[in-house]
């Protein structure tokens, strides 16, 4: 397989500066040798640059920080992630803040809705990022993204005359949250938006509810794309992200997830969001996200999957 990388170093969308430093940081912790060794053939786009973005102007929605920087970064990024999902290989979009998903989702989205297959999103994730400009407590627009996504109104000229793909809030799935401002959770729950938190998670198990997610998008005979935000995770595991949140998924909760995934063989596509290597201890949480990239594309302990119907 053929899988393609795509950086875009957008900081502004978050409250902290630093994710602009992000897909170096994932570079230098070696994330195409890892995809190489697994067999794929990795085509590396580089960054999209400031320089080549188009200025947005015009009047801006109140409370979305950074609004015309934003909006600029997205027309690019829907434009480049709808031209690399049409030549077949996977797209890795290395961030960058999580504002980042507005612009990749939405354009691989426009892709798979060519084809006539629906396009599911899991969200991994400390946050909801269901805000949006009426209800945000920060106005920081990487907590806006999956609420955009799911056509909630709002930012609704950001991405100008680039196609604008929404997913229904049932296609998209929220793992592993743990931080939800008040005006976003009734947002959630109003939109029957598909919620695994860290509750559940404790509860359940990773692997009950990711093969839940699984046959969902299964059933629908749908495919996936995966948002994983760094702060998903742990934060002493992985402390190079700007908004840490206790309580996050374990080593081997997040891998399992990421090898339960790969064995779906539904995943075809992948945002790696809000890396912050200045925050970072000696690259440890730009080693671990390479390493649970890896699981999503193939790395396995043994050669031993677990068979799927073991839990039903
Ligand atoms: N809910 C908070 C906000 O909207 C935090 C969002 C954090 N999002 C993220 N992608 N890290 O400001
Ligand atoms: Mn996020
Ligand atoms: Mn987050
Ligand atoms: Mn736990």
């Amino acid at each position: 397989g053929r899988i393609a990388l795509l950086g875009a170093p957008i900081e502004v969308g978050a409250s902290r500066r630093g994710a602009l430093m992000g897909p170096a940081g994932l570079r230098t912790a070696g994330l195409t040798r890892v995809l190489e060794e697994l067999g794929y053939t990795v085509e590396d786009h580089g960054d999209i640059l400031p320089r080549d973005l188009t200025p947005v102007d015009g009047p801006a929605p109140e409370n979305a920080r950074f609004y015309p920087e934003i909006a600029a970064w997205m027309r690019a990024l829907s434009a480049r992630a709808y031209e690399l999902a049409r030549t077949g290989a996977t797209p890795i979009f290395l961030g960058g803040d999580h504002s980042l998903s507005m612009g990749s989702v939405n354009g691989v989205a426009r892709h798979w809705q060519e084809q006539g297959r629906k396009l599911f999103v899991l969200w991994l994730d400390a946050h909801a990022d269901f805000n949006m400009p009426a209800i945000s407590p920060s106005g920081n627009m990487h907590g806006m993204s999956s609420a955009f996504l799911c056509g909630e109104a709002g930012l609704d000229d950001l991405l100008g005359t680039e196609p604008r793909a929404s997913i229904t809030p049932a296609q998209l799935s929220l793992f592993g949250i743990r931080s939800v401002d008040p005006l976003e959770k009734a947002a959630v729950k109003a939109r029957g938006v598909d919620v695994a938190d860290m509750r559940a998670i404790d509860e359940h198990g990773v692997g009950v509810l990711i093969r839940q997610v699984i046959e969902k998008v299964r059933a629908a005979n749908g495919v996936l794309h995966v948002s994983f935000d760094v702060d998903f995770i742990d934060p002493p595991l992985a402390p190079g992200v700007g908004t840490t949140v206790p309580g996050g998924a374990t080593y081997r909760e997040a891998h399992l997830v990421m090898e339960l995934l790969h064995d779906s063989g539904l995943v075809r596509s992948m945002d790696i969001v809000e890396l912050n290597p200045f925050l970072d201890d000696r690259g440890q949480t730009a080693r671990l996200a390479v390493e649970l990239a890896g699981s999503l594309f193939g790395q396995q302990i043994t050669d031993r999957q677990t068979p799927s119907n073991a839990i039903g």
